[in-house]
This record gives C-alpha cells, structure tokens and sequence, in this order.
C-alpha cells in the first residue's frame, strides 16, 4: 500500500481533527502518502482531495468541528455517485481509505469495501450511539459544553424558584440526556429507550423534591423524546412552578476537545492505519474496556445499544 486517504462525515464531533492528524501522522511515519478528502463522501465525487504532509494537520489538535468540513451525500447513495467516488479514489492512487464519522458514514464506507476501497471506519458523533463501542469520539466534550450550560441554567432557575426543562442532543439516543441527568443533578430524565408519563415521572418528582424543601427543578429531555415545550406546559399546568426550555442544540457538537477526545481520538487513529498496513478492510475501530478493538462492519451495524442501566439506577438512586 502506497497512498491512503482521509474524510470526516455526517454530523461534526469534537476530538475528530485529532483523529485526521494521528491518521495522517501515522500513515506519514509508515511511508505512506496521505490525501485528505474535502466534505466526506460528496468530496469524493467531486474530487476535492489534496495531498497532506506534517504541517497540514499543525495546531488542529485543540480545534472544534473538522479541518476537513462534512457533509451528508444523498448522491454517494446512488449507484452513479458510487462510481464517480470509485473512478477518483482510483485515478488518484488510493488504496485505502479511513472515514470517520457515525453509523450512517459506516454504512458509506461498507459500500466502498463491497465496491473493491479497502476502507476503515472511526466512530466520532456526540451521541455515543454505536454499539459495538463503549466510546465515539466527541461524546465527552459534548457532555462537558452541555453541563456547564444547564449549570448556568440552574443558577437562575435557583434564583426565580423556577423549573428547567433542558433539550440535549442524542438523536434516537438518550447517552448524553442519562449522564447529565448524573452530572447535573436533575431531578428528572426523559430518553427515547424508556417510556414515560409527566404526571408519574417528573410531576410526583417535583412534588417530593418541594416536600424536602426544593424549590427550582432541572428536567434534562433527549432530544428523541421531542415535545419540550408540550412537556413545559404540563408541568406547569400540573405544578404552578414556572417553567422554562431550553434547547442546547448545535452547541454541544463545538468547541475545544477534552482531553479524553483528543487521546481516545488519536489512538483510534493510529489504529485505523495499522488496520490498513495489516491489509483489513470494512473494519470499524471501537473501544471495549479501554482497549482499542475492531469488529466487521456490518456486524457492528446489526448490534443494538441499550441505555446504560448501572447508570440509570444510579440517577434513580441519588435524585431528590
Ligand atoms: O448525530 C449528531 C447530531 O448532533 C444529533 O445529536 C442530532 O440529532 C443531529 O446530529 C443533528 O443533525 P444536523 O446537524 O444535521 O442538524
């Protein structure tokens, strides 16, 4: 193998350009010529790649969002778009290819394999949604931007005997939505894995909390619950304790990886091109008790992930 190439895909994770820099840095320590691939697999139809030497992954390290931009591609789905992304990545030289981003980027890089691109995938997305990995990079710094914003929310629900109703992000997912529920001390969670009622679930919560002398409530919703501000209404209608949403949204994907993105980021990295220099293809690299492992792709597709129950008991056992 002579020249691989990189791209990052589907929605931004902090922690991925320290993934772009260990790929390309190890692929340049192993005599390998790296390209990097311009917006995920729409660059590879439109052939927006450029050579990467040492210096073009220089202070990324500590950057949010990727030097090398995303996007979602519904041409790649198509079996012209398909060609024109295998007729680029042969007519520059590459024979392998290392895509990081979530479960809908992996499905993208299974195609590539089944189309003859030796191809790796890197878990990165804020959700921490697949399952064949404890980890995808990007979820730490996504909980530590979006606990800081619903400590800032519960000073001034403190202030105005207020309740909070918190949107975070997660997709179908409720792993940011439990840990911050641990982290932040709310005195409630909603996630998509389990089902509810307002009155029994966050109502009766509030109730006793204010029975032990509480008098502001933090309620954290994943976004696969919707209705936030249906959710809002019923509690105050059912409480008379003013409350009010507040949807974290894109913020959580930006800023500043923590230090647990950008190391896990670079070990599954470095990972990824080894995978390549043994001759794998249609690997995902995952995390299983702190080791850096791999598992065929669309086995790792098939898998489910359930919520983590240890920390739901947890929440259930410390909250008002
Ligand atoms: O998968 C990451 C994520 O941020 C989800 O939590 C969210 O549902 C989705 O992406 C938002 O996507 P977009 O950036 O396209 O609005």
């Amino acid at each position: 193998m002579k020249k691989i190439a990189v791209l990052t895909s589907g929605g931004d994770a902090p922690g991925m350009n320290a993934a772009i820099r260990a790929v390309v840095r190890t692929a340049l320590h192993n005599g390998l010529e790296v390209m990097g691939v311009y917006d995920g697999f729409k660059g590879l139809i439109k052939n927006t790649m450029y050579e990467m030497n040492y210096r073009s992954v220089s202070d990324c390290l500590n950057k949010g969002g990727t030097i090398l931009k995303t996007a979602r591609s519904k041409e790649f789905m198509t079996p012209e778009g398909l060609q024109k992304a295998v007729d680029n990545i042969k007519a520059n030289g590459i024979e392998g290819l290392v895509v990081l981003g979530g479960d809908g980027s992996f499905r993208g890089a299974s195609t590539l394999c089944e189309a003859g691109i030796p191809t790796i995938g890197v878990p990165c997305t804020i959700d921490n949604d697949i399952a064949c990995t404890d980890y995808t990079i990007g979820f730490d710094t996504a909980l530590n931007t979006a606990c800081e914003c619903i400590d800032k929310l519960k000073d001034t629900c403190s202030s105005h005997h207020r309740c909070s109703v918190v949107e975070v992000m997660g997709r179908h997912a409720g792993h940011i939505a439990l840990t911050l529920s641990v982290a932040n001390g709310a005195e409630a969670v909603l996630v998509p894995e389990k089902s509810f009622d307002v009155k029994e679930d966050i109502v009766d919560c509030i109730n006793e909390s204010l029975k032990k002398g509480k008098s502001h409530f933090v309620i954290i919703v994943a976004e696969g619950i919707g209705n936030s501000e249906k959710i809002a209404v019923q509690i105050e209608t059912l409480t008379d304790i003013e409350t009010r949403v507040a949807i974290l949204g894109h913020l959580q994907r930006g800023g500043s990886p923590t230090v647990t993105d950008r190391v896990t980021a670079s070990r599954m990295g470095v990972e990824a091109v080894e995978l390549l220099l043994r001759g794998e293809s249609n690997r995902v690299v995952a995390m299983k008790d702190n080791k850096i492992v791999n598992y065929d792709i669309s086995e790792a597709l098939s898998m489910k992930k359930s919520i983590d129950e240890e920390l739901y008991n947890v929440f259930e056992d410390i909250t008002y």
